[in-house]
């Protein structure tokens, strides 16, 4: 079957206007993954909830709250690598080049890189991947500060938005991956997910991806864990959620967020804590499940990397490293690279 047909039986297309174009999976598909990946992650003894599903309207507006929070360093520090790259990232680049953006979320970081296109071409074409309806707002948003922008957005998972790159077409892409989102992987899924990237990507393609360096656990552990508690906020949602879309009866009285730093594995990892002996029902997922008191779901990791660590997963994936930028302090890194 052809690349094309494959994507029109996959996606519906939305045609808003002669600049904005975005592909989303049919409404019943998602439903019955997200129901289906529900029953099998709670379904077991060390239960879990992929982080993926934090993303409603309501998680992804906590997430951007969550980025300005005095606590939640990793979001400045990045911007600020990404400003300071105003003279040298063009070197690598040039006027034939696409932007890609993989969990392009609110679209904030993306707009220091459009700037930099922006003197480069003058047209700029944007594909941002999300698997969050965010994605038809902040694409609206950047049309109307950006004249010279021609977007066509992906509202799948990171896996669905790379099928539907590869093959597109020609055109050199520079495809970004920011925020540490790859740290949310488990060191053999990202390796698999590297491997994904580098054999969807071109010879001439680049990729550029941000990743959190470790560093003091205390900075660590109150970056997920802020004094004003809306990073506890944004994982109980996670709950609502599958309340409102999978008829579950959680009671966010009945859990707490709980996060810590480990050490070993160079990851702050965060639960929602069960404070209470409970059973709850998922009707769409077919579920009824049973909670200790103090049993853990677990809801995301977010692995921390050092200097090494960055450059021996991007060798051992098929990369190959032009330039890593760090802050002063060395709490985040930027690399770019190609594939080798
Ligand atoms: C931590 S936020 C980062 C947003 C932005 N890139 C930044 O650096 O601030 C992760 C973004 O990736 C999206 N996301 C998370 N998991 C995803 C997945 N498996 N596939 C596609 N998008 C995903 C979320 O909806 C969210 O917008």
């Amino acid at each position: 079957m052809s690349n094309t047909i494959q994507k029109d039986l996959n996606y519906k297309k939305f045609v808003i206007d002669s600049k904005l174009q975005y592909f989303k999976p049919h409404a019943s598909k998602i439903e019955k993954t997200f129901a289906e990946e529900i029953y099998s992650s709670l379904n077991r003894n060390s239960k879990f909830i992929t982080p993926k599903f934090f993303y409603d309207k309501k998680g992804s507006d906590l997430f951007e709250q969550i980025c300005t929070l005095p606590e939640y360093y990793p979001t400045r520090t990045e911007i600020a690598i990404l400003k300071s790259l105003q003279t040298e990232l063009p070197m690598y680049l040039d006027d034939t080049f696409r932007l890609v953006e993989l969990g392009s979320g609110a679209s904030v970081k993306t707009r220091i890189i459009l700037d930099i296109f922006a003197t480069m071409q003058a047209s700029v074409e944007y594909i941002p991947i999300d698997i969050s309806e965010i994605l038809a707002e902040s694409s609206e948003q950047l049309l109307k500060d950006y004249d010279n922008l021609h977007i066509t957005g992906i509202i799948d998972t990171y896996e669905g938005g790379l099928e539907f790159l590869e093959n597109y077409d020609d055109k050199k892409n520079l495809i970004i991956f920011l925020g540490s989102s790859f740290g949310n992987f488990s060191p053999n899924e990202g390796k698999s997910f590297l491997q994904k990237i580098n054999s969807t990507m071109k010879p001439n393609d680049l990729f550029l991806i941000g990743l959190d360096l470790v560093k003091e656990t205390h900075i660590l552990e109150s970056a997920y864990d802020d004094s004003q508690g809306i990073t506890a906020q944004f994982n109980l949602n996670v709950l609502s959620r599958i309340n409102d879309e999978l008829e579950a009866n959680f009671d966010l009285n009945n859990f707490s967020h709980y996060s810590t730093y480990n050490e070993e594995y160079q990851r702050v990892e965060m639960y929602l804590k069960s404070l209470t002996s409970q059973s709850v029902v998922v009707s769409k997922s077919n579920l009824l499940l049973h909670l200790e008191k103090n049993e853990l779901i677990h809801t995301e990791h977010s692995h921390k990397f050092n200097l090494s660590q960055v450059r021996n997963l991007l060798a051992s994936t098929g990369f190959k490293i032009h330039h890593v930028w760090l802050d002063d302090k060395k709490h985040f890194s930027l690399t770019l690279a190609s594939k080798n």
